[in-house]
């Protein structure tokens, strides 16, 4: 019995050191140098018709391989202090569409804060409405919705800067919504 237990113990010794051997195996770090390949690195470039699907803000360049014209543009979208993008029916009724998916659940479909999420026991945010929010800059809504607030969790990763700059320009029109000057409406019922 104790014989037995030994050569156990040795069996399982062995099965110890082949996994040392695993975890320690030869490989090359990242960026380190090879001359297995003609240019000298070791990483391998992406293969022809390889699509990034990578998200943030540097996940298209960061190799420096696929400095691709969408990685420029999410770059300079994310690092504008206002919206970049001309404001026209097109790029709000994107942002229309993006707010009643990601924001309305909470933040309703007017921005009062009253959505229905927050009927179901959510802390309910402040509305877009008050002062502060109305006199807030366009980059609050952005940073906001890039880095979360609060308790408000980040919406990067599920929204794309052009997106956030759309939902920006949908909240401004909602505020406006609330509080356009009497002087502003026109006189006769829309037809
Ligand atoms: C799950 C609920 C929820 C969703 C969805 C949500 N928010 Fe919020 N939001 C909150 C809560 C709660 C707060 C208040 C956070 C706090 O003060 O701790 C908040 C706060 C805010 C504020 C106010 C920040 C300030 O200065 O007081 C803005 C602006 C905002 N959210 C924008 C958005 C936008 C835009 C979206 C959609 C991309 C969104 N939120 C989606 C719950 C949500």
């Amino acid at each position: 019995m104790r014989r037995l237990a030994l050569v156990t113990l040795i069996a399982l010794g062995g099965c110890e050191k082949q996994m040392q051997d695993m975890y320690d195996q030869p490989r090359y770090k990242p960026l380190a140098a090879s001359s297995m390949f003609t240019d000298g690195g070791a990483s391998r470039p992406p293969v022809a018709g390889t699509q990034v699907h990578a998200r943030g803000t540097f996940s298209g360049s960061s190799s420096g391989r696929v400095g691709t014209d969408t990685a420029q543009r999410w770059y300079r979208d994310e690092l504008a202090t206002s919206n970049p993008y001309p404001v026209t029916l097109s790029l709000l009724k994107r942002g229309q569409d993006r707010f009643n998916i990601y924001c309305a659940p909470c933040h309703s479909p007017v921005g009062d804060g009253d959505g229905f999420i927050v009927h179901r026991g959510f802390p309910a945010p402040p509305s877009y409405h008050i002062d502060r929010l109305r006199e807030a800059p366009d980059r609050h809504f952005f940073d906001v919705m890039t880095h979360g607030y609060g308790i408000m969790y980040p919406y990067a990763d599920r929204v794309t800067p052009r997106d956030r700059w759309a939902i920006v320009a949908y909240i401004r029109a909602l505020q406006l919504s609330q509080h356009a000057p009497a002087s502003s409406l026109d006189r006769e019922s829309p037809k």
